[in-house]
C-alpha cells in the first residue's frame, strides 16, 4: 500500500453526530477527540511523515460563543494531556492559522508544545487552528508586499517558491491526500494553495466514528491513484515514476 507523506484531514461532522442522538454539540467534539489519539497512532504505526488536521477553522469563530468557549477548552485540555504523548512516540507538534487570535492560554501551551517537541522526527502533527487558507494567503501577500516595498524583492522575480516560503506551511510539502469525514464535498477553506496537486477523499461517515479501519480503506483507495501532475500515464512509466503497474 502507498503511504502518504503528508496526510491532511477535514475532520467534519462532530455536530450532527451528536445532534442525531439528541446529545449536545459540545459531546460529538469530545468524542472527536478521542478519533484524534486513535487516527495520530494509526498514522504513525503507518509512516506517515505529516499529518495535518484541520481543528477549527476561521470561519469557526462565528459559531455561538458556547460552542467556541467549548471548542478552545477541549482543545486546551487535549494540549495539556499531549505532551508526554508526543514526547514518548517522538511526534513533533506544529501549528498553522492565525494563532494569535487564540486564548492567551492556548498559544502558550501550543508554544510551550512545539518548542519542547521540536527535535521529535518519527512524525510532524500539525494543527490547523484558527486557519482560514485565505487567511493565510493574505497574511502571506502582505509581508510580500513589505518586502517588495522595501526594497529587498522585486515584484517580477517572484517565484512560486517565494510565495510557498511565506505561507504557514513553509516547512511541510504539500498534502498527498485529503480526507473529509461528515459527508459534505467541499474544501471550506482548507489549503487551497497547498492543495494544488492533492488526491481527494471524501467519506459520509462523522469524524467521532471515523476508525482505524476506515483510515486504510482511504488509503487503500489513495494506492490506486495515478497522479499525473499535468503528464500523459505514459510519460510516468516512462520516467518509472509510476508503480501503478504493480498494484493491478
Ligand atoms: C467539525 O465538526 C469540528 C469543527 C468544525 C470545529 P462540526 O462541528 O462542523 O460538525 P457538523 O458539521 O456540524 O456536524
Ligand atoms: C470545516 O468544517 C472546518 C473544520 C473541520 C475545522 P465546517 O463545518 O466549519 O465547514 P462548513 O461550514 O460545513 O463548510
Ligand atoms: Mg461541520
Amino acid at each position: 500500500m502507498q503511504i502518504p507523506t503528508h496526510l491532511a484531514i477535514i475532520m467534519d461532522g462532530n455536530g450532527r453526530w451528536a445532534e442525531q442522538r439528541r446529545l449536545p454539540r459540545i459531546l460529538g467534539h469530545r468524542k472527536g477527540v478521542e478519533t484524534v489519539q486513535t487516527i495520530v497512532d494509526e498514522c504513525l504505526e503507518l509512516g506517515v511523515r505529516y499529518l495535518t488536521l484541520y481543528a477549527f477553522s476561521s470561519e469557526n469563530w462565528g459559531r455561538p460563543q458556547e460552542e467556541v468557549e467549548a471548542l478552545m477548552g477541549l482543545l486546551g485540555t487535549f494540549l495539556k494531556k499531549e505532551l508526554s504523548q508526543l514526547q514518548k512516540r517522538g511526534i513533533r507538534l506544529m501549528a498553522i492559522g492565525e494563532l494569535d487570535r487564540l486564548p492567551k492560554s492556548i498559544s502558550k501551551i501550543l508554544n510551550d508544545i512545539t518548542k519542547k517537541t521540536a527535535d521529535n522526527d518519527r512524525m510532524v502533527l500539525n494543527l490547523a487552528l484558527s486557519y482560514g487558507s485565505r487567511n493565510e494567503l493574505t497574511r502571506a501577500m502582505q509581508r510580500l508586499g513589505r518586502e517588495i516595498a522595501a526594497g529587498k524583492l522585486q515584484a517580477d522575480d517572484l517565484t512560486e517558491m517565494d510565495i510557498e516560503a511565506v505561507l504557514d506551511t513553509h516547512s511541510i510539502p504539500g498534502p498527498d491526500l485529503l480526507i473529509r469525514t461528515g459527508g459534505e464535498m467541499r474544501i471550506s477553506n482548507f489549503m487551497l494553495w497547498q492543495m494544488a496537486y492533492t488526491e481527494l477523499y471524501f467519506t459520509e461517515t462523522p469524524w467521532p466514528d471515523f476508525s482505524r479501519n476506515k483510515l486504510l480503506q482511504a488509503i487503500e483507495v489513495y494506492s490506486h491513484r495515478q497522479r499525473r501532475f499535468g503528464l500523459t500515464g505514459a510519460q510516468l512509466r516512462d520516467v518509472g515514476a509510476d508503480d501503478g503497474e504493480e498494484r493491478h
